[in-house]
């Protein structure tokens, strides 16, 4: 066992390498809350050129970034289209709700990828009745379906039905970067079907904070409103920028990598008795264990063999790959999941076999 255990609970575990963090001491600070932080504009300008957009502003997290862009586009009472395993809905603690009175709609999809059908149906009437229907929001890649990608062409279908219905489209691109790096198809192919879309830094990138929204002037001027009201305004927050903008150097050409180690760890797995592996088209590998064995028994086990997965259901263990995990720590996960499915036989089904 290692001395620090190999960290596969998520991409935001991290650590700023050396490059990173000398970039960060070397930033050009200033007040960005007064607007005069040079690092932070260039991020933002070089951010909202990446997406295609007209600006961007730094949010300490995604999930601020996406909760300003529930505010923008739609208010108290109004209803916002949204995947049913979508991390806005899941896992952001009802925030659209509590704070600015916003109705999620969940619909079905396909392994994360929204159904064209079933948004078309989840549209409201114009009615006295119903709510209004505001916006679509779109997660991709999507967390919870294993790091899967939104095709492109599914988001103009998404794209299509928003313009016939007037509504807005937000991209939750948290891991826009890994769907980018898998298909070869530039970050901004995605957002161009978006009015709003929300990047993050502190994922695949290896920064240590920050996401950032990007979109038309004025709706970014509005974000900035928002982002006050949530108590998000930071100051010489280049420090945090600065990384960002070394990690868009050097961190994105590297994302391909992080894909391989993960199918290298899914089929590794996929050869253990009585696992359900999918292929992960990204950095996030899905593992469902035999009906015996519980994820949060089998995530204690291999913690104590110095492997941390996280469980993400009652049967469901999740891996992620990125930037300080390399092929060894894939080999000894590995390894890990081998020993304890050798150590409780019975849970495999392969007792008396
Ligand atoms: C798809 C998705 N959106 C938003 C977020 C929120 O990001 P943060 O943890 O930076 O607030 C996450 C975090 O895991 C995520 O996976």
């Amino acid at each position: 066992v290692s001395p620090r255990p190999i960290d596969l609970r998520s991409d935001t575990v991290t650590r700023p390498t050396p490059g990173m963090r000398e970039a960060i001491a070397r930033a050009e600070v200033g007040d960005d809350t007064l607007g005069d932080d040079p690092s932070v504009r260039a991020l933002e300008a070089r951010i909202a050129a990446l997406l295609g957009k007209e600006a961007a502003l730094l949010f300490p997290s995604g999930a601020m970034a996406n909760l300003a862009a529930v505010a923008l586009h739609g208010a108290a009472g109004e209803e916002i289209i949204v995947e049913g395993t979508a991390h806005v809905f899941d896992w952001e603690l009802g925030a659209a709700a509590a704070l600015f009175g916003v109705q999620l709609r969940p619909v079905g999809a396909t392994d994360g990828v929204l159904e064209t059908a079933a948004v078309e149906a989840a549209v409201r009437p114009d009615s006295p009745w119903f709510p209004r229907t505001t916006a679509i929001f779109v997660e991709n890649t999507h967390n919870a379906a294993g790091g899967r990608v939104m095709p492109i062409a599914r988001m103009e279908e998404i794209r299509a039905i928003a313009a016939r219905h007037g509504l807005a489209v937000h991209l939750d691109g948290t891991r826009l970067w890994n769907a980018a790096a898998a298909t070869g198809s530039p970050e901004r192919a995605w957002a161009a079907l978006a009015d709003t879309v929300m990047v993050t830094l502190s994922k695949g990138l290896g920064c240590p904070v920050g996401s950032l929204l990007a979109g038309p002037v004025d709706r970014i001027a509005h974000a900035r409103r928002l982002r006050r009201r949530l108590g998000g305004d930071m100051r010489q927050a280049g420090i945090l920028a600065s990384a960002g903008l070394y990690a868009l150097d050097h961190h994105r050409d590297r994302l391909a990598e992080d894909h391989h180690r993960a199918r290298r760890l899914a089929s590794a797995c996929r050869a253990l008795p009585g696992i359900h592996v999918n292929e992960p088209d990204t950095n996030i590998v899905m593992l469902d264990l035999p009906p015996a064995l519980t994820a949060a028994a089998a995530a204690t086990a291999l913690a104590a063999r110095g492997i941390l997965l996280s469980d993400f259901g009652p049967r469901r263990l999740r891996a992620v790959t990125h930037l300080d995990i390399d092929d060894a720590g894939i080999d000894a996960a590995s390894a890990a999941l081998r020993g304890l499915l050798a150590d409780a036989p019975a849970a495999t089904g392969r007792q008396g076999s």
